[in-house]
């Protein structure tokens, strides 16, 4: 190829861009969480090519801090999410705070809030007591389930790199038409107590992250939704414009 033959193929693709989305973009702009799963479970050889997307993902000094630990056993899941309804009552009984309370229970939530601020937000507090009260399945019913735990030998922040790698097995998983929704709340069955860490023989340098409920979708869930922006500041040719 010319250097003008390559100009012009380089204009050209410009051109294309400005119109259409990439497949990658797609997939990306249209991914929602999928809460309602089909009970097949998806074959093997999907699974690990998923893990394999986890696995290309980049990572501070190409430590790749991660561990994957794929669940397929229907006894396993339920297990898991059982401690976890069993903290969510817990929490529930202990520190709900968004009904009155003796003052004993108020000065306990306020401690407990305190020290757990992301964990006890109203958000995830409200899920906390539908989960607590079974009116939200843990994992969905998803037939298959990945945790991801963080080697916490790795360089910088291992669990941003679980985090990444996370999201490329999500991307990769709807890529291929299936559904996935990130499971924070598994952590409870993890941070508490070590009873889980023991049955599935994961130990230091391990330290739970989080999980992804993968399954085929009942329906079809992705799509674009509304998404409010945040404003970008953009500096460029010595002056500052925010975009919206
Ligand atoms: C780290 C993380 C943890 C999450 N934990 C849960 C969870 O435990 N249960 C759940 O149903 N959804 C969970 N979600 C999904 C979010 O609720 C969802 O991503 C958000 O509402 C945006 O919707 P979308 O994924 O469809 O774009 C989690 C998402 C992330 C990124």
């Amino acid at each position: 190829m010319t250097d003008q033959e390559q100009k012009n193929s380089e204009t050209k693709s410009i051109e294309r861009l400005k119109n259409v989305r990439t497949e990658t973009e797609d997939v990306i702009l249209k991914r929602r969480s999928v809460r309602i799963y089909q009970k097949k479970q998806v074959p093997e050889f999907l699974i690990k090519r998923i893990l394999e997307a986890g696995r290309f993902a980049p990572s501070a000094g190409n430590c790749m801090p991660w561990k994957f630990v794929v669940i397929r056993d229907p006894e396993i899941i339920d297990g898991i999410t059982q401690t976890v309804v069993q903290t969510c009552k817990m929490f529930k009984g202990l520190i709900d705070y968004r009904y009155n309370g003796s003052i004993l229970r108020k000065i306990i939530a306020s401690i407990v809030i305190r020290s757990k601020p992301n964990d006890l937000h109203p958000v995830p507090f409200g899920a906390i007591s539908l989960i607590a009260d079974g009116k939200l399945g843990l994992f969905h019913n998803a037939p298959t389930v990945i945790l991801i735990f963080a080697d916490e030998r790795g360089i910088g922040f291992p669990t941003l790199d679980c985090g990444i790698a996370g999201q490329n097995m999500v991307l990769a998983a709807h890529s291929m038409g299936l559904g996935t929704c990130w499971i924070g709340f598994s952590k409870l069955a993890f941070e508490n107590s070590k009873i889980w860490k023991n049955r599935l023989g994961i130990d230091f340098p391990y330290k739970f992250v989080s999980s992804l409920a993968v399954g085929y979708p009942v329906g079809k869930p992705d799509g674009l939704v509304a998404r409010p922006t945040h404003a970008v500041d953009w500096y460029e040719g010595g002056m500052k414009k925010t975009l919206y």
